[in-house]
């Protein structure tokens, strides 16, 4: 297995849940939908697909011998809810920089939810007006000086913890695990359908499923509004992650597609397809998605099965990626 070589530490329970949702494919008449469950990966926090990409991280932060968990996210950021759950676990000391990404009027959004856990778990949350960028902000090169001023050892988590030498390597690990579950299952999953942000959940998987044999696409839906800046930061991860691997040739474009269209015209900010697909997965399903990710990537997934573009005799693994505890924030569009 290429990831062998790279230290790992355990956070997860194991392989996540692999289980069709048969009802929401019956209604939709296609193809046949299973989903691979990152909201119950682990028993930290809720889990989610950053605690995965963080198994490969805290062992260097560990190596280097840091003290605080240093990362950046917006206010209801799930990335640095996991950051804090990581950092607990591990005997760290957790400094979240929780940034104004979202201008979401409700008045308990920076006290319920993903913040609220953060609070709980310890970490030391500092609220910062900037606006959203998944690139390096300086709250965050600020935070770190302070740790270090401070006399401590922090370890640089980037939002998401994609723009870091080992962001992909959680998700490329996802995609063996995929291949090995199938085996067991007798199923080959021919699309996947992952959605899109910080880019280094969809890179990885990319890097990890060309090393397969058997050819599949792996279609990232963009939720964060910002189409250009996505496709740029996973095609950098992806051909950074397969060169981490081994993959031993360039990644062609056409195993790079980060799909436009259901993330509206702003990042956080929930759409009609966005509810409507919320809805649907919740009634059919009883599986609970969120506004800010999944019911962005749902939608998409509902229109594509929908209009052909996945076919019927199709079967698509969705990744439920996590993100439930943000709904608290947005109670206010289920009343
Ligand atoms: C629930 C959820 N889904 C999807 C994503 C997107 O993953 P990535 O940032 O790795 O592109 C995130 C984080 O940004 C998330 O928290």
């Amino acid at each position: 297995m290429p990831l062998d070589k790279f230290e790992r530490f355990p956070l997860l329970y194991g392989p996540s849940p692999v289980h069709p949702l048969d009802r929401l494919s019956d209604h939709l008449g296609g193809a046949r939908i299973w989903a691979k469950r990152e909201d119950c990966n682990s028993g930290l926090a809720f889990g989610g697909n950053k605690t995965r990409k963080l198994e490969y991280l805290l062992p260097d932060a560990l190596a280097q011998g840091a003290d605080t968990l240093v990362s950046i996210g917006g206010v209801q950021s799930n990335h640095t809810r996991q950051v804090a759950a990581v950092a607990a676990r591990a005997g760290l000391k957790a400094v979240l920089v929780q940034e104004s990404w979202v201008d979401w009027p409700d008045p308990v959004n920076d006290k319920v939810g993903n913040i609220l856990l953060s609070r709980v778990m310890g970490a030391d949350v500092r609220l910062v007006q900037e606006g959203f960028g998944i690139g390096f902000k300086e709250s965050w090169q600020q935070a770190l000086e302070e740790v270090r001023a401070a006399g401590g050892v922090p370890y640089a988590i980037p939002a998401g913890a994609s723009d870091h030498p080992l962001g992909g390597l959680g998700f490329a690990n996802w995609a063996y695990e995929v291949q090995q579950q199938e085996q067991e299952l007798g199923i080959f999953f021919d699309t996947i359908v992952v959605c899109s942000v910080t880019g280094s959940t969809h890179a990885g998987m990319i890097a990890g499923f060309a090393g397969q044999d058997r050819p599949r696409r792996v279609l990232g839906i963009d939720a964060s509004a910002k189409i250009d800046e996505t496709r740029a930061q996973v095609e950098k991860i992806a051909r950074n992650t397969a060169e981490l691997i081994g993959l031993g040739r360039d990644l062609r474009d056409d195993e790079i597609t980060v799909l436009e269209g259901w993330a509206g015209d702003l990042y956080g900010i929930p759409v009609g397809s966005t509810l409507d697909a919320i809805r649907l997965t919740g009634r059919l399903e009883g599986v609970i998605i969120d506004p800010v990710y999944e019911g962005k990537s749902m939608a998409g997934l509902i229109d594509l099965i929908r209009n052909g573009d996945i076919p019927k005799d199709s079967n698509v693994l969705y990744a439920h990626l996590g993100g439930q505890p943000a709904l608290n924030a947005y109670h206010s569009l289920f009343h």
